[in-house]
């Protein structure tokens, strides 16, 4: 069954393991932030599965010699030079139940979460950490940016994408690494990954400055939400237009709050009529005059519905984040 080979990909995408490289370029960004922190690294059960302390500041408590997890590794040998108070990890195994679950953990004890979880657990992981009011840096699909409990942490500004603009890549429990570097499948799995963090994230977002302008044929207007337009590439982000804007998830890694407010997504916004069973969501109604990638779109993907009386051909792009630019004159 298809739902159950999607279900076993997840559950081994949930045993990726991060690369050493990939959490130093990260975590060197935050090295102020982290002072005088108690870190804690709740999904590594390479280490221990139950809580277990490997560094414990002026209180010469254990310092353990061999550690496996990558996080574990890299915060050991930066503990003292980033002026981290300790570090503690823990882990569980679904295959045994061994360990503590991070959902089950006294986050009380801890100032800030650094991980990467399992993705197919994205969506509680970050709940989680939010209603424990924990500051955290963790990896996690690009896709987990719609989540249901996700997405309202990326709109309020609360939650927002971390330095890297992709992961090298992860190693697999037999050794083998997938490098986003590959060509193949496999290899568009880091490259789809962002790290994710409630901490100040202060990169250069050199204002990304569209260059594209509207135009009928590229931006219609969706069949079921009039109040926005579709953008089918960020590059096509109009910079002359003033109302809502339904673009790409891809559009996060070049968000800045200063510049563009997150009204909604598909499933957030009032679209009427809904077409029941679709995921997607949002409509384009066919036209002749749209430009030809829509035409293709038209051929591969349209279906008809009849709304209202009348037949009407539609395609829905994916998901879309809804924008608007901030004052635009
Ligand atoms: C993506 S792997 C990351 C491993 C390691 N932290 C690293 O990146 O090198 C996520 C790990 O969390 C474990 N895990 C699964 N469910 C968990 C839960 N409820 N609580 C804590 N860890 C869990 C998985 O078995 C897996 O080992």
């Amino acid at each position: 069954m298809r739902s159950d080979l999607i279900i076993a990909q997840k559950r081994k995408e949930d045993e990726f393991i991060t690369l050493f490289d990939d959490i130093s370029a990260e975590l060197d960004n935050y090295k102020a932030q982290l002072k005088g922190m108690r870190v804690l690294c709740p999904c590594d059960w390479d280490e221990s599965y139950n809580e277990k302390t490997i560094y414990l500041k002026n209180k010469l408590k254990k310092k353990t010699k061999i550690v496996h997890c990558n996080f574990a590794k890299f915060l050991l040998a930066q503990a003292e030079n980033y002026g981290i108070k300790s570090i503690t990890s823990s882990g569980y195994n679904p295959a045994n139940g061994k360990g503590i679950k991070f959902q089950d953990i006294d986050y009380s004890k801890y100032d800030v979460v650094i991980t990467n979880p399992p993705f197919s657990q994205f969506d509680d992981f970050i709940k989680v950490l939010f209603d424990n009011k924990m500051k955290f840096i963790v990896i996690g699909p690009q896709t987990g940016v719609h989540y249901k409990k996700v997405f309202p942490y990326i709109m309020n500004k609360k939650l927002k994408l971390g330095y890297a603009k992709q992961l090298i890549g992860f190693q697999l429990r037999n050794g083998k690494k997938i490098l986003s570097s590959d060509t193949g499948k496999q290899s568009g799995i880091p490259r789809a990954c962002k790290w994710f963090t409630n901490l100040k994230v202060n990169k250069n977002i050199d204002e990304f400055v569209p260059t594209a302008k509207y135009n009928k044929k590229i931006h219609p207007k969706f069949f079921n939400y009039k109040k926005a337009i579709n953008v089918p590439d960020v590059n096509l982000i109009p910079d002359n237009y003033k109302g809502e804007m339904g673009v790409p998830t891809t559009f996060i890694s070049k968000y800045n709050p200063k510049q563009f407010d997150i009204i909604g997504k598909t499933s957030t916004i009032n679209r009427s009529p809904k077409w029941v069973g679709d995921k997607a969501g949002l409509w384009i109604e066919y036209d002749k005059n749209l430009v030809e990638t829509y035409q293709k779109k038209f051929i591969e993907k349209s279906k008809i519905f009849k709304i209202n009386g009348r037949n009407v051909k539609i395609y829905a792009p994916f998901e879309r984040i809804i924008i608007k630019a901030i004052n635009k004159k």
